[in-house]
């Protein structure tokens, strides 16, 4: 059995496994510019974030219809179960979809068909995180946040993703004052490729509660400081930033320096169809590449529920909690 966990940093879009791809293609009518389920697969080379976004987005045009979206949330919930996934917080990107003809009430209600009976279906707890695209104007954020509107009971927070070199979190600053007002949770992409400046200013500008990556803090000891005194948490990606060059190797991962200076530190997956493991797979490849050992992997486990958006449940934390506790690596 695994590691109870939660799974904080998860792309929906990212969880579209080639087989799943094909047969969505064949049910729409969508015509792929691959051979079969291998030739996508030798796609899956990236040099850098760009370079997957690219792919990411491409092979979206699969999706169209609600029952696409719950048949591609039941998947990964599924596969999430098996993983030790007690409560997955989602991301889900509306304007890629709008941008294709695909309505934000198709993209809503498809995802909540399965995370709304998840408790039952797979044991899984959820939330809903609507991500702007940073590679967008702010305009396009806010008609996003307005469009929101009818299915804010489903929502609980905006995040910030999409390619981040050129896009400062400023730009964002008033479509994350008016998420705030509205009640969202707030989380953004900042310093995976990005510059330390992006974190702190995703704090500052943004009010964020949570840095998903924020691999590059490690550049800059005072916002390190600031970060373990806050108690921020960092949702970090160790597969995803092996496979899109932001570490040369997973051994040459900071995960460990990161945890010894102090800081709340949680592993998830990102885009897992595209990098090569889901959650627990990043926890065994780290356990084996950075030699981590039972506390360190408890710790991890112990956070990524501390870090959940639970406030309004204290009672399911610490019973998620109680488990990390109780988990014997046998
Ligand atoms: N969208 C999906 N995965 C992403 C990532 N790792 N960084 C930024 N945007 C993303
Ligand atoms: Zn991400």
């Amino acid at each position: 059995m695994p590691l109870p966990k939660a799974e904080l940093h998860l792309h929906i879009e990212g969880t579209l496994e080639p087989e799943l791809a094909f047969a969505l293609a064949a049910r729409n009518g969508v015509e792929l510019p691959y051979a079969d389920t291998d030739a996508l697969r030798e796609a899956y080379r990236f040099s850098d974030l760009q370079s997957f976004l690219n792919l990411y987005y491409g092979l979206m045009a699969v999706l169209r219809t609600e029952r696409d979206f719950e048949d591609l949330a039941n998947a990964y919930l599924a596969r999430a179960a098996a993983q030790g996934v007690r409560h997955a917080e989602i991301f889900f990107d509306p304007q890629a979809h709008i941008a294709r003809g695909v309505a934000l009430g198709t993209v809503v209600e498809g995802l909540w068909a399965a995370l709304g009976s998840s408790e039952e279906n797979h044991g899984v707890s959820t939330r809903l995180i609507m991500c702007f695209l940073r590679d967008e104007s702010a305009d396009s954020a806010r008609e996003t946040l307005e469009a929101a509107r009818p299915y804010l009971d489903r929502i609980t927070g905006v995040g910030l993703d999409s390619a981040e070199v050129g896009h400062p979190p400023v730009k964002f600053r008033e479509v994350y004052e008016a998420a705030a007002a509205l009640g969202l949770r707030r989380v953004a992409h900042a310093g995976e490729e990005g510059p330390p400046q992006y974190i702190t200013d995703s704090l500052d500008l943004l009010g964020v509660e949570r840095i998903d990556h924020g691999l590059r803090c490690m550049e800059d000891p005072e916002l390190v400081a600031r970060l373990v005194r806050e108690r921020v948490p960092l949702t970090l990606c160790p597969l995803s930033n092996v496979r899109l060059r932001a570490v040369d190797t997973l051994a040459d991962h900071p995960l460990p320096a990161m945890l010894d200076a102090g800081l709340l530190c949680t592993v998830n997956s990102d885009d897992p169809a595209y990098f090569g493991g889901y959650v627990d797979d990043n926890f065994t490849a780290v356990r084996s590449a950075l030699g981590l050992d039972e506390q360190r992997l408890r710790e991890l486990a112990r956070n990524s529920f501390l870090a959940a958006f639970l406030a309004d449940d204290e009672e399911r934390r610490a019973r998620y909690l109680a488990e990390v506790e109780a988990y014997d690596f046998g």
